[in-house]
């Protein structure tokens, strides 16, 4: 099984894929647990790459960049460890490029497809939790919690509002995909929500 987290900044998405991760493992799964951009050696480099915060690419690098990640990431990773019958969990996929590349950016959501499919060979995830918050509060956790930042996250509030609103709008696309969750609650509140979607669709 295939989940991926999905959020903006602050929204809790990297704690909570680490606590499902446990969960499931304590359930008695298989479990990997990984990242986009990243989950692989030279995909980290690349995103290494990205967040450099003297290096700057146009948003058709930036795509293609994501994409050649996520094409390594998937191939050396992600097929591997669902071959093995592990849950995998994911820091991030597809929806990230579609929403940040593509509402934020403003590049076309059919180049976006058409790179995808080549990145993904077509692997989509069985289930995507989706982290709402409102990003004002979000920006707020990440300045509270000491968390370091990128130049990804450094961006004005109006970018994070439309990329919140590009994630509402891909979940009413693909509701039987994209479960909401609201972020604003407790940890625990969040991970209950999560542990029910996740148990709708496994037998566990
Ligand atoms: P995070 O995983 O620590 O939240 O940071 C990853 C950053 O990369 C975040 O700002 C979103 C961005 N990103 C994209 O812009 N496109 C993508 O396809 C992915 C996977 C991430």
């Amino acid at each position: 099984m295939f989940i991926t987290f999905e959020g903006g900044e602050g929204s809790g998405k990297t704690t909570q894929a680490t606590l499902l991760a446990t969960a499931l493992r304590t359930a008695g799964h298989a479990v990997h647990l990984t990242r986009e951009p990243g989950g692989c050696p030279a995909a980290e480099a690349v995103r290494q790459l990205l967040f450099a915060s003297h290096q700057t690419f146009t948003l058709t690098a930036e795509l293609l960049l994501m994409a050649a990640a996520r094409a390594e990431h998937v191939t050396r990773t992600i097929r591997p460890a669902l071959a093995r019958r592990e849950v995998v969990i994911c820091d991030r996929f597809s929806d990230s490029t579609y929403v940040y590349q593509g509402c934020g950016g403003g590049l076309d959501a059919a180049l976006i497809a058409a790179v995808d499919a080549v990145a993904t060979g077509g692997l989509v995830p069985d289930l995507t939790l989706l982290l709402d918050l409102d990003p004002a509060a979000g920006l707020h956790r990440i300045a509270t919690t000491g968390r370091s930042t990128n130049r990804f996250d450094t961006r004005p509030l109006a970018f994070h509002a439309t990329i919140r609103d590009g994630f509402l709008q891909r979940a009413a696309k693909a509701p039987e995909r994209i479960v909401v969750v609201d972020a604003s609650q407790t940890a625990e509140g969040v991970m209950a929500a999560i542990w029910q979607a996740v148990q709708a669709r496994m037998v566990l």
